[in-house]
């Protein structure tokens, strides 16, 4: 069915996101219709969906939402998905290039909500499937378990950011700032056969980390940090100060999500990093690598039935 088709499947946006949902609606085959938002005064949300004449929403409609400063987003979702159900939608999936809320996995300290477990079931609730990115998935194995819906599909953004790589840095050697990122440096260094590793991290605080280098040689060599964020940026930090001091020739960074803001961004640069490259799952000046064809395949396969195509 053409895109533009009365009852073809439709790609709901909001209008901060107007530019990745052309994107991603012209890479699937989706047709784009945004929702209105209206805040009153005391701060709730009225939400407007997209509906045709006779007031439905087609059969098949997928939600495009970056989870990138997530509060208010949440209650978005839930009116958004709420109200497409009384709208029509039978089959409703959350494009989250971004899945905010995984790196809380555990209680550290008692009294403390693991968020994963109440933010994945809360989506799952709300979504039949959910399409994200290098979620942020650390003791728990699959997204599924974090988010348990009836399909779920993981992307990654490491093999484009590899392509990335070795087109900026031919024979860079990947270095990952901690433990968590060894399945996204192992997985870009496969792809062109690039050398790599990983330090190991100890964090105190939402700003303070320790991190030790790995036991390879770096003297000379043009590495490149691999992660799947930067937030404040003091990971990537310290572990570029430790490279340059170790003697490393340059020092880039290369994330499927910026987080990070600009001051935070000045701070990782005066560290000793070079370029930082990133996917367009978060908007940010640094975006790289495009994802859009990723997530339209995916999208595919899941309206081809699959129940789950990936992790
Ligand atoms: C955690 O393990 C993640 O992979 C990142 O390394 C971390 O979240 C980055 O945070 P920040 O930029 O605040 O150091």
């Amino acid at each position: 069915m053409p895109a533009d088709a009365p009852g073809a499947a439709a790609l709901l946006y909001f209008d901060d996101e107007a530019r990745a949902a052309e994107r991603l609606a012209a890479a699937a085959g989706l047709r784009a219709l945004r929702i209105d938002r209206h805040r009153f005064p005391d701060g709730e949300l009225k939400l407007t969906l997209p509906v045709d004449p006779a007031g439905r929403l087609p059969v098949r409609a997928v939600l495009l939402r970056g989870l990138h400063q997530p509060n208010d987003k949440l209650v978005e979702l839930l009116l958004a998905a709420r109200a497409a159900r009384g709208l029509g939608v039978q089959h409703l999936a959350l494009v989250a290039p971004y899945l905010a809320y995984m790196r809380q996995d555990i209680a550290f300290h008692p009294g403390e909500a693991v968020s994963q477990r109440i933010v994945g079931p809360f989506l799952a609730s709300l979504f039949d499937a959910v399409v994200t990115v290098d979620p942020h998935l650390h003791r728990v194995a699959t997204l599924q378990e974090a988010v348990p819906a009836a399909q779920t599909a993981v992307l990654s953004g490491a093999p484009l950011l590899s392509d990335w790589i070795v087109r900026q840095r031919p024979g860079a050697l990947l270095i990952g700032p901690d433990g968590e990122s060894a399945q996204w440096v192992a997985a870009a260094a496969a792809r062109h056969g690039l050398a790599h590793a990983v330090c190991t991290k100890v964090r105190h605080g939402d700003r303070s980390v320790s991190i030790a280098l790995p036991p390879v040689a770096v003297q000379g060599r043009a590495v490149v940090l691999l992660d799947d964020m930067a937030s404040t940026g003091h990971t990537l930090a310290q572990a570029a100060r430790l490279l340059r001091a170790a003697g490393a020739a340059s020092v880039d960074v290369a994330v499927t999500h910026a987080l990070i803001d600009a001051p935070s961004l000045a701070a990782l640069h005066a560290a000793g990093v070079g370029a930082f490259w990133s996917t367009d799952c978060v908007p940010h000046a640094s975006n790289v690598v495009a994802m859009a064809p990723e997530l339209a395949r995916a999208l595919a396969q899941l309206a081809a039935g699959a129940t789950m195509f990936a992790s």
